[in-house]
């Protein structure tokens, strides 16, 4: 008997990208494909000795069960290092620790999606968001964005028209469109939360990976830092925030912080789905923040990806010329460009990924990470991974594919 799965799987496809995945076993294949950060670059003698902290000075708890919401002295180190990033008034119970921040995502979609409940989204965004919303039943409307974020007076006349149930923004560096979303634009979106009354989530896992060397440079605060300048908007807003990108995403941990009704109900579907995030990782994070290495990881993290970014960028005005168009990053693990069809090259961008991998550089096409209207020029290059010799070499072979 074929089994019978639940109707709301109907609502969600496999993604394209994976497809692509697959050819990236080919020998030799450059791959600015990914999403990952570089492995080359794990603190892994400050994780190891975290983890042997966390074993030593307190083995019940980091491989006993644990609480729900997190672990007590992770919790409090995430307060502190949100404190330190200019969130204020943010303590250890108004956060909860999340299995990555991709199960925030999933405990925002599953405590407030009914079918067929509309939610604005950036277009482009994350696809796994997309993809778990959808499994809610979310009826999702795309926001355009430009190089500045989202376009806020679009975005109002959207949440007047849709009164979706919430709004999804990755306002840093986003994923897949790598902008930065401007501090007046910012300030916009918390006003209009509060108008609307309308809930914001802000997702930025990307934040801390700026590469400016100075404050001008660097991106503006996060929505909930800026949430103070906004009276009632602090209220309407939930922050996921992830390890992933900075130290590790093996590990898993990520945290929201919310309103304490969200909060509550967020952390009663997490008791029946995983009951805890790892306690023995959510140990080894807190040794580690207790240590006090974050700050020099996330200065080397950033140094060595400014320097691909930068690298990237110069290769493809060089190399492709006006056959494409990007915004050059300032932060994040992403290039997001456009193919312009000039003289005759190729515009769209699924073609040209299916031609690159025959020239053995693979990148993803960017129309998937629309949930609708998708932009078939559009691509997502990472440079995160790829050593600086790679870069360039795989940019010249796009050269040729293009
Ligand atoms: C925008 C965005 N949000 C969330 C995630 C999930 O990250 P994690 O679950 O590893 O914290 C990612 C990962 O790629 C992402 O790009």
């Amino acid at each position: 008997m074929p089994l019978q799965f639940a109707d709301r799987l109907n609502n969600v496809e496999t993604s394209a990208i994976r497809e692509l995945f697959k050819l990236l076993g080919k020998p030799g294949i450059i791959s600015f494909a990914g999403g990952f950060p570089d492995s080359a670059m794990f603190d892994v003698d400050g994780i190891r000795e975290a983890a042997n902290a966390a074993l030593t000075e307190e083995p019940g708890g980091a491989l006993q069960y644990g609480a729900t919401e997190g672990y007590n002295p992770l919790r409090e180190q995430l307060a502190a290092f949100m404190t330190a990033k200019g969130c204020t008034g943010v303590a250890s119970d108004n956060l909860i620790v999340t299995t990555g921040s991709q199960q925030a995502l999933d405990l925002i979609g599953k405590t407030l999606i009914s079918p067929g409940d509309k939610v604005i989204v950036e277009g482009p965004t994350f696809l796994a968001t997309i993809q778990c919303f959808r499994l809610y039943g979310a009826q999702l409307i795309s926001a355009p964005i430009d190089g500045n974020g989202v376009k806020t007076d679009e975005l109002e006349q959207l949440i007047a028209e849709h009164k979706p149930k919430f709004v999804y923004l990755i306002p840093t560096f986003g994923n897949p469109s790598g902008a930065m979303l401007s501090a007046e634009r910012r300030k916009k979106v918390l006003e209009m939360a509060v108008r609307h009354q309308t809930l914001i989530v802000e997702d930025d896992p990307y934040g801390d990976l700026y590469f400016g060397q100075t404050a001008e440079d660097r991106p503006p605060p996060s929505l909930l830092a800026m949430s103070p300048l906004v009276p009632g908007s602090r209220e309407l807003l939930a922050h996921c925030g992830s390890m992933s990108k900075v130290l590790s995403p093996g590990l898993r941990v990520g945290w929201m912080i919310g309103p304490a009704e969200l909060l509550a109900k967020a952390t009663m579907c997490k008791q029946f789905s995983d009951a805890h995030t790892s306690t023995f990782a959510q140990a080894t994070a807190a040794q580690y923040l207790k240590a006090g290495r974050m700050p020099a990881t996330l200065a080397r993290v950033r140094k060595v990806y400014a320097e691909r970014c930068q690298l990237m960028c110069d290769a493809l005005r060089m190399e492709l010329g006006d056959a494409i168009e990007f915004v050059q990053p300032q932060g994040g693990l992403f290039v997001w460009a456009r193919l312009t069809g000039a003289g005759g090259k190729v515009a769209d961008g699924a073609e040209l990924a299916r031609r690159a991998i025959e020239k053995g550089v693979a990148f993803v096409p960017g129309a998937p990470f629309y949930c609708a209207n998708p932009d078939t020029a559009a691509l997502r290059l990472s440079f995160a991974t790829v050593g600086t010799d790679k870069i360039i070499e795989g940019v010249g072979r796009l050269a040729q594919a293009v």
